[in-house]
């Protein structure tokens, strides 16, 4: 007779958003044949996760029902939003979330997740939202995330720091996000004294029970960091950047309270290349460029960088890295370091940036801001502080690398990338919701290229706006159309110098 595969894992919660929604109970064990190990997986898995769409169907309709009685609960309301979310009706979830921040405003999830579900999520989750998140999470954590969900992260973290040390003992370390503490024993012998850090009080408890933890802090990483300068020789994360978007501020601190030869090792969940994205969980994930990007801006090489399985979520494995960072060796002086910030914003200023702004902010309306927006050759200058309240994220792309570097120095963009305008559009698809360009248009020969590689990066109803001295209104207008833009207006303007100019607003 074959083997009986054991069948807990596919009748238990398929993710943390099942847990937390108290939705485990799966009961039924299906007869296992034929007996292939993969193959009854496949089986079991798939059945499972249909009997949970099943069940959150039926309770969802249970829940509209008691809303129709009784539509300002906001216990039900909550309950809805979360149902809708994991089955997935995003624009439902939305709209319930919605429905509670108005009775409720300071519901901290509420306000995370509505933000992450319209497509404007925060640089990171509000404190409030994870402490209430892991304190409600705090008991069955162990057990649904090592039993059910097939966490491996504590033990990743662990193997790459015994393999980095390599044979070394780090004198003082600290586990941020610690949790419950998983972390903590897969340690043994690797660090003479380990603290942890957390925001959640019922997760630090938990942590403390373990007795392996030699000081425990209620509190934010960042907060808790940059209380303690060079004081460790390891800092470790496991799975806890997926709570952070924007890894800047993060970095930074772990940076400083690392000694110089220290090691920072955490995991993060696989995102797209070049950017940080929030899922329906809530969660965030980072592509490979983004961290690298991210740790070089902060002072740190990047030492190992692996991909693998972090644990199981709705049947599938979540992808994610481990990876690994050391402090660079400090860098010869930079002349660029002299220029004040008025300076170098000076030097990026284009004759037509107040135009494009201008532009810009008639497109777009004051009251909004859209996602991601990119100054195409780092020319908006003065303008820069005032375009950044018009979208979330602003990044700048120049083919020259001192033009690159002057935009980082002056801080005020998120990213500041060197690399010719055309292929820097063309890998990133779908990506921009607002691009700005100063002198693209006069100092780019194949305009039918720049055209075709503006449409291919523009997302769903994003906006181009670009001034000329160099094209007439009519060819314009024809090779834009030609690659599929939308022209909304091609607005003849004058240049501080008098000169005449025109100014292209176009859509995708
Ligand atoms: C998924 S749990 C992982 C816990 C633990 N590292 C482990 O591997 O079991 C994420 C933890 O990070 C904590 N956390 C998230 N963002 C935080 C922040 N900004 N400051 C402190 N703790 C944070 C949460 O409270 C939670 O306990």
């Amino acid at each position: 007779m074959s083997p009986r595969r054991p069948v807990a894992p596919a009748a238990g919660p398929s993710s943390v958003s099942d847990m937390l929604l108290g939705l485990g109970g799966v009961k039924a064990a299906v007869p296992v044949q034929p007996p292939q190990p993969e193959q009854i997986d496949r089986v079991h898995s798939a059945l499972a996760q249909l009997r949970v769409g099943e069940t959150m169907a039926a309770n969802l309709a249970k829940l509209q029902q008691a809303l129709a009685v009784n539509p300002d609960s906001e216990i039900l309301l909550h309950q809805m939003a979360r149902l809708q979310t994991r089955l997935d009706r995003r624009a439902d979830a939305l709209l319930t979330y919605r429905r509670l921040l108005a009775l409720r405003p300071d519901h901290a999830e509420a306000r995370h997740m509505a933000a992450v579900l319209s497509g404007q999520a925060p640089e990171k989750a509000n404190a409030d939202y994870i402490a209430g998140l892991f304190d409600a999470f705090a008991d069955s954590f162990d057990e649904k995330l090592v039993g059910w969900l097939d966490y491996k992260a504590p033990q990743q973290v662990a193997g790459m720091a015994a393999r980095l040390l390599d044979g070394r003992v780090a004198e003082r370390s600290i586990d941020l996000g610690c949790g419950t503490g998983l972390l903590g024993p897969e340690l043994k012998g690797l660090v003479r004294r380990l603290d942890g850090i957390d925001l959640s009080p019922r997760m630090i408890d938990k942590a403390r029970q373990r007795n392996v933890y030699d000081e425990l802090i209620v509190g934010e990483i960042v907060v808790g960091l940059l209380r303690r300068p060079a004081a460790y020789d390891l800092v470790l994360a496991a799975d806890v950047l997926s709570y952070f978007g924007d890894l800047r501020a993060l970095f930074m601190a772990v940076h400083d309270c690392l000694k110089p030869d220290g090691l920072f090792i955490a995991t993060v969940e696989k995102g797209v290349e070049a950017r940080y994205t929030a899922s329906k969980t809530g969660r965030y994930q980072h592509g490979e460029t983004y961290l690298r990007k991210r740790a070089a801006e902060a002072g740190f090489e990047m030492v190992a960088l692996e991909e693998g399985d972090l644990r199981q979520e709705e049947g599938r494995p979540v992808r994610g890295y481990v990876f690994a960072l050391r402090p660079q060796p400090l860098a010869p002086a930079d002349p660029l370091a002299a220029l004040s910030t008025d300076e170098l914003i000076q030097g990026l200023d284009a004759p037509s940036s107040a135009i494009l702004l201008d532009a810009a902010r008639r497109m777009i309306g004051s009251d909004f801001a859209v996602g991601w927006a990119l100054d195409i050759g780092g020319c908006m200058g003065r303008h820069v502080a005032d375009l950044r309240n018009l979208a979330q994220h602003l990044d700048m792309v120049s083919a020259d690398p001192d033009r690159s570097r002057r935009a980082f120095e002056a801080g005020l963009y998120d990213d500041c990338d060197t690399d010719a305008t055309i292929p820097f559009l063309e890998a990133r698809p779908d990506h921009y919701d607002l691009m700005l360009a100063a002198d693209l248009l006069d100092r780019e020969q194949d305009l039918p290229a720049v055209f075709s590689a503006v449409k291919i990066a523009l997302a769903l109803a994003g906006v181009f706006i670009a001034v000329t001295t160099a094209c007439s209104e009519a060819d314009l207008r024809e090779m834009a159309k030609a690659e599929g833009l939308v022209v909304i207006a091609v607005e003849p303007v004058s240049l501080p110098d008098g000169a005449p100019a025109l100014c292209l607003i176009a859509e995708s």
